[in-house]
């Protein structure tokens, strides 16, 4: 185990203290699906009682196979309901790696004529980090380990778990 279940908590409270004392007003956060949707959940109320009230969209976009290896390149799966044109966005992500995922949403959601875009994260693994691009709230930073639970998922697992851990592999 990495992060328990209330270290976790405190930490998002915090996160959306800083994010609700730097944005005010209309703010669309915009949740990339799959592995943030349990991050963005709790984010989200913690905004509300930190007195910012986000409407939410979501936008599920792909860059891992079924392994832990990154593909290299991002596809947007399925996309927002919601236009962003003009609008205040904050980015609600997982775990940024390499960073082309981040990037995407970004240019993205910047490309569709987005007003300002924020970026948060609950993980920031900057060791392997290959694109230039920095979130603007990080919940933690990590080694370059592969970790699950809290949403992050290892093959479609794990995601249910309340804390975040490191995958040991076992000896035969
Ligand atoms: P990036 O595009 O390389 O920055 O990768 C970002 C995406 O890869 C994240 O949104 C996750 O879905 C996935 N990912 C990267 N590292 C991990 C990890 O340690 N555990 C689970 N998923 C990860
Ligand atoms: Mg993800």
């Amino acid at each position: 185990m990495l992060f328990d279940a209330a270290e976790i908590a405190r930490r998002v409270d915090a996160l959306a203290g800083e994010i609700a004392r730097d944005i005010r007003g209309d703010l669309l956060a915009v949740v990339i699906l799959k592995g943030s949707f349990v991050f963005a959940a709790d984010l989200i109320r913690a905004l509300e009682r930190a007195g910012l009230s986000p409407q939410v969209d979501f936008i599920t976009l792909a860059s891992y196979g079924a392994g832990s290896e990154s593909a290299g390149r991002v596809s947007l799966v399925r996309d927002l309901s919601e236009d962003v044109r003009g609008r205040t966005v904050l980015i609600v992500d997982d775990i940024v790696d390499t960073g082309r995922t981040l990037k995407f949403a970004r240019e993205e959601l910047l490309g569709r004529g987005a007003a300002a875009v924020r970026t948060c994260l609950l993980l920031d693994k900057r060791a392997k980090r290959n694109v230039a691009i920095e979130p603007d709230y990080v919940g933690f930073a990590i080694e370059d380990r592969f970790v699950v639970g809290y949403g992050l998922d290892l093959a479609h697992r794990y995601r249910g778990l309340p804390y975040i851990g490191v995958v040991v592999p076992t000896t035969p």
